[in-house]
């Protein structure tokens, strides 16, 4: 009868503990359905929505591959929803028995401990014991969840400077200094205060000009206006010129668009803006260098005529491309320099290994940092955010600082 009820007492532990983490993760599925992955989930929701969001992706992922299904049924969703409550709790006393056990093997307090004296044994626990060894657990998993934002996190962007030396730069534009933001993926992956960070630290900078290089949100159109309008606060000298990217087509072009130009930042895919001491303008004028545009390679069309032709032979050119790989296509225009993303460095890069996934054709030439290509030099940014996982690994997030310099050899530019 007694060993009835403690079977009882300890299924109802279980199912309690379950139940619980099972509410914590359709809090979190709600969160993320909502796009609320914001500064307000606290210090322990955020690692816990990123742990929930990696175990849904990697479980969202094989039943997809098991089930060759494209799209999850909701009662699927559910199923994965407990099955990550499930795993949750499984970890928590896994981690707490092991750590128990270590430590009395390396303490030799196995005897003060009548609970835990013979690891090979199943013994019976009680009905406290357990109970406070599983909440351990579960705190001792989610403790492990919090040192995730230190070890991991995708919200630490670290400043990357170059200097690039351009023939018959204007003496004028001398020491001008630009700053790149891309693939800012805004959406249930990255807070938006994450985001109003990084702007704090471009305009600590002080640039003179803004370059932002597309893919300003993740998965939802109801992120765009959030995603975009955060550049609002960008201060610089003169100005900011964007690019899209291939998920600002996919996600919603025209809503994209439009809150570009409510920003007044132009978009220049396809097109281009002139840059002298007097600012950005659309017209060419003395002692200035040309800054130009194409769209995105994958989802919409290069146009090199319309963003390089016409332009001055002497006059230096600047080409913003969301995907490095348009390094590679037929151009025929000079271009000095190309500012790029998309690649996001890799993402994840294991040491010895190199890069988990690539989202270029071209291996590791154009993945990130200055990457010679056949006709220009592309900087490739590894990128604000991330995709498909909410985890940077040896890939930190990045804000790329290029002062451009007028070379000291005056080679004579050719179209
Ligand atoms: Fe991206």
């Amino acid at each position: 009868m007694a060993t009835r009820r403690k079977r009882y007492e300890r299924l109802a532990i279980h199912a309690g503990g379950i139940g619980a983490l099972l509410l914590m993760v359709l809090w979190c599925r709600f969160q993320g359905d909502t796009g609320v992955y914001d500064d307000s989930l606290g210090v322990l929701g955020k690692p816990f929505y990123r742990m929930y969001y990696l175990l849904h992706f990697l479980t969202d992922f094989a039943s997809q591959r098991l089930l060759g299904t494209k799209t999850l049924t909701e009662a699927m969703r559910m199923a994965v929803c407990i099955g990550i409550a499930a795993s949750l709790w499984a970890i928590g006393c896994l981690l707490y028995f092991s750590g128990r056990r270590l430590s009395a093997r390396l303490w030799g307090n196995r005897a003060a401990d009548p609970e835990d004296h013979a690891s090979s044994e199943i013994r019976p626990v009680s009905r406290r014991a357990f109970f406070t060894e599983a909440a351990s657990g579960t705190g001792a998993m989610m403790a492990c969840g919090a040192a995730y934002p230190v070890a991991l996190a995708p919200e630490a962007a670290r400043i990357t400077r170059y200097t690039l030396e351009i023939p018959q730069w204007p003496e004028a534009l001398d020491g001008l200094r630009a700053v790149q933001l891309t693939d800012t993926h805004y959406g249930p992956m990255l807070s938006l205060g994450y985001l109003q960070r990084v702007v704090q630290q471009t305009n600590a900078l002080q640039p003179d000009i803004v370059f932002l290089t597309g893919d300003y949100v993740h998965n939802h159109r109801r992120h765009i206006r959030d995603g975009i309008q955060v550049f609002s606060k960008l201060e610089s000298r003169f100005g900011t010129l964007a690019v899209l990217g291939n998920h600002d087509h996919w996600i919603g072009l025209r809503e994209t668009k439009a809150n570009f130009e409510e920003l007044g930042v132009p978009l220049i895919d396809n097109s281009r803006r002139f840059l002298s001491p007097d600012g950005l303008s659309d017209t060419i004028s003395r002692d200035a260098v040309c800054i130009a545009g194409v769209d995105d390679l994958w989802t919409g069309e290069i146009d090199f005529e319309a963003a390089l032709s016409g332009v001055p032979e002497s006059m230096p050119r600047i080409l913003l491309s969301h995907n490095p790989d348009v390094a590679e296509l037929n151009n025929p225009y000079r271009v000095d320099a190309m500012f790029s993303g998309h690649t996001h460095g890799g993402q994840v890069c294991i040491p010895g290994i190199g890069a988990l996934a690539y989202s270029t054709d071209f291996g590791d030439k154009y993945l990130a940092g200055v990457c010679p290509g056949p006709w220009t030099t592309a900087i490739v940014s590894r990128g604000i955010g991330v995709v498909s996982l909410p985890v940077r690994f040896n890939c930190p997030a990045e804000i790329v600082e290029v002062t451009f310099r007028r070379a000291v050899s005056e080679a004579p530019l050719s179209a």
